[in-house]
């Protein structure tokens, strides 16, 4: 058996998609193991989450008026320590500087909530609501300078039902994620999807559309 790919989770909050991909790899489903968390955030209770995981977790925040570029080079010093083979943002709010995107370009993934090119940035489900649409997801992607835009590589969709506020619908959306963010990283560490020329390929056809998957 090959060792399992180092994986790091960048984390700013509830951290159950890192659980659900650290637990995949406990439990032997993927071949991937998370071996170290950060956090931007020093009251994320992924930290405390990872720890009951027997997972190192470390917070870095950025430092007072440094810009983006200054907080990018010190993620890059603290995820480079750990030696991960894949990182993957988990819930992790904040804008990466390219000198990170560029440096793990092909192995950084992000998971988001929205049906991908719909809905990039913030409160996805709100938005989904307001417009009255019939259909939302999430999606995970590698990650790319620009906000949202990379190469996707699977997306769930989930019906909008009548009667939904936020809360319902997030947590029909995130019951979706915790099966494709390990599913996607399981991938990964099986050599099967991969990032090249800024498209997605898996199992080396080229993906120009996700994989699909959810209850639509
Ligand atoms: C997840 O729903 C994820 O899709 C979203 O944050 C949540 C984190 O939950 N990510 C974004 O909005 C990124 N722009 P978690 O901390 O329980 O995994």
């Amino acid at each position: 058996m090959p060792e399992p790919l180092r994986v790091t989770a960048l984390v700013s909050g509830r951290g159950s998609n890192m659980a659900a991909i650290a637990r995949a790899g406990l439990a032997g489903a993927i071949g991937a193991r998370i071996t170290a968390v950060v956090s931007d955030k020093p009251g994320a209770p992924a930290l405390g989450l990872a720890r009951e995981l027997g997972i190192e977790a470390t917070t870095l925040e950025p430092a007072k008026d440094s810009g983006r570029r200054a907080y990018g080079e010190d993620l890059l010093r603290v995820v480079d320590a750990g030696r991960p083979g894949l990182v993957v943002l988990a819930g992790f709010m904040r804008i990466l500087d390219p000198v990170f995107t560029a440096h793990y370009a092909g192995r950084l993934l992000n998971i988001h909530p929205s049906l991908l090119p719909r809905h990039p940035g913030l409160h996805t489900h709100r938005r989904v609501l307001e417009a009255g649409e019939a259909v939302h997801g999430c999606t995970v992607h590698f990650v790319t300078e620009e906000l949202d835009a990379g190469p996707r590589i699977v997306q769930a969709r989930v019906p909008v039902l009548a009667g939904d506020d936020e809360t319902a619908l997030s947590a029909r959306v995130q019951r979706w994620e915790h099966i494709i963010y390990p599913e996607a990283v399981g991938w990964f560490a099986e050599g099967r999807v991969a990032m090249r020329d800024g498209i997605a390929w898996l199992d080396g056809r080229r993906l120009d559309e996700p994989v699909l998957r959810g209850e639509t």
